[in-house]
Order: structure tokens, then C-alpha cells, then sequence
């Protein structure tokens, strides 16, 4: 083997260990902020009070700004290094194989990662600009001397404020699905990246993967649901 072709191995490999890391720690902030969501779900003047003080605290304490950064540092690295590994892989291998065509021995989730992954970017970038940039640039209420982000989101799911409320919780509950498919292989495979094989921590590692790409997508979906049918 020459060198260079070593030197490719060694990034992809580098490549498939930042892919793991990031992804690992994009699961953890989706357990936070889906625990920071389940507020959402008290509607009424306790639920708005308790969520925006809540949301204050989120965007004001640096120990949070500095996780902040390194979720956003994460989706970048994640989103750069999976392209970079997409486009290797197909050079690698311009004609598909035939048996990659059935299930015989890979997912549907894992042959259509970067499919799902930028599903999730589109998502993820939309989303920002829905609530984070309202939260931080945009025109938003003040009640009780902190930003009324409680109310933003209510209005967002509501057919009667917002007319596209419908299509919103529809793309809400779109892009969770596919979060569900990108998880079900991603959570699995950041540990095999890892190197972290074994015969008897595996298939927990396989099963605690399969229910959290279950449970924490309709954790989230359920939110923009409930919302969509309280309100309409
Ligand atoms: C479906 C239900 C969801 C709702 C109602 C929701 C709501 C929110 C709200 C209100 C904020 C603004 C918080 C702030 O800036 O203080 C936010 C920020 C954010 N959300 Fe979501 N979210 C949902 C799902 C997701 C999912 C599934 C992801 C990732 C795939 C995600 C990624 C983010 C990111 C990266 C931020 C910026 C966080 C930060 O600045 O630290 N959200 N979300």
C-alpha cells in the first residue's frame, strides 16, 4: 500500500471517530433539549412563566452558552466530515452493488444516511430561524421582565395565528421520522467507530439505540401534535 493511499485511510478513519463524537454529543443535547420541551406541554399562565424563565436561564448561563457552541460546532463537524465521507465512499464505489439493493445485509437507514442527515440539516437550520433567531433577534413580547418564547411556540402550532400551523406540524413530524431512521443505524454505529465491540455489551448497545431512536423522535413529534390539536 503507498502512502497516500495509507494517508486516506488514516483521515477516513480520523473522519469516522469525529462523525462518532459528534454525533454521541448531538444525542446528549437532544435528551436536554427534549427534556427542556416537555415544559411545553403545560400551556396555561405556570406552564408560560416556568418555560420562558426557563429559556432566560438557557440563553444567560455560560456553562449552557459554551454547550451551545458545542452543539453548534458538533452539527458542523458532523454535517462536514459526512458529506467529505459520502462523496469518498461513492468514489470508492461507483457502481452499487447489487446486493446493497436488498436488506440482506444492510438497513435502509444505513445506505440512505446522507440522505436522512440532510433532511435533518434542512430541519435543523428552519427550526433555528422558527425559534432561536426570534429568541435572540427577532420581535418577541416581554412578560414578567423575560422574553415570552412560551408563546411563540404556542403561536407557531396554532391553525388560528399561524396559517401554515398544518404544514409546520406536518414538517415537524416529518423530520422526526427521519431522525428516527438516522438514529436507528447512527446511534449503533458511532460505538462500532469507536471500536467498542463486544459480545456482551453490543446488543445492549444495540437495543438501547433502537428504543432512543423511538422514543426520543416521538418525544419530540408529540409536541407540535398536541399543540396543532389543543388549539385548533
Ligand atoms: C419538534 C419539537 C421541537 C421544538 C418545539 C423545539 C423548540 C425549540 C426552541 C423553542 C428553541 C429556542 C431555544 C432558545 O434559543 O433559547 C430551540 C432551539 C434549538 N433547537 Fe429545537 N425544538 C424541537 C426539536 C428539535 C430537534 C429535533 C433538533 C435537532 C435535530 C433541534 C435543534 C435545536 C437547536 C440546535 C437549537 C439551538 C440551541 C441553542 O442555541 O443552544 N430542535 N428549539
Amino acid at each position: 500500500m503507498t502512502m497516500s493511499k495509507t494517508g486516506i485511510l488514516k483521515s477516513s478513519l480520523s473522519k469516522k471517530y469525529v462523525m462518532a463524537f459528534t454525533g454521541l454529543f448531538l444525542c446528549i443535547f437532544l435528551v436536554g433539549h427534549l427534556i427542556g420541551n416537555v415544559q411545553l406541554f403545560s400551556t396555561g399562565p405556570e406552564g408560560q412563566a416556568a418555560f420562558n424563565s426557563y429559556a432566560e436561564f438557557m440563553t444567560s448561563n455560560p456553562l449552557i452558552k459554551l454547550m451551545s457552541y458545542l452543539t453548534y460546532a458538533s452539527v458542523l463537524f458532523h454535517v462536514v466530515d459526512g458529506f467529505v465521507l459520502t462523496i469518498k465512499n461513492r468514489k470508492a464505489r461507483p457502481v452499487n452493488y447489487v446486493v446493497e439493493k436488498g436488506n440482506l445485509n444492510s438497513s435502509w437507514a444505513s445506505r440512505n444516511m446522507a440522505l436522512l442527515g440532510t433532511i435533518l440539516l434542512v430541519f435543523i437550520v428552519t427550526h433555528m430561524q422558527h425559534f432561536w433567531w426570534t429568541m435572540h433577534f427577532g420581535d418577541i413580547i416581554m412578560v414578567d421582565g423575560v422574553k415570552d418564547l412560551h408563546t411563540v411556540v404556542m403561536d407557531f402550532f396554532n391553525p388560528t395565528v399561524n396559517r401554515l400551523a398544518a404544514v409546520m406540524t406536518g414538517l415537524y413530524v416529518f423530520a422526526m421520522i427521519s431522525m428516527g431512521f438516522h438514529l436507528n443505524h447512527g446511534f449503533q454505529s458511532a460505538f462500532q467507530s469507536l471500536g467498542l465491540n463486544h459480545p456482551k455489551y453490543t446488543p445492549m448497545i444495540q437495543f438501547v439505540g433502537k428504543a432512543f431512536s423511538v422514543i426520543v423522535p416521538a418525544g419530540f413529534a408529540s409536541l407540535p401534535i398536541y399543540l396543532f390539536l389543543i388549539q385548533s
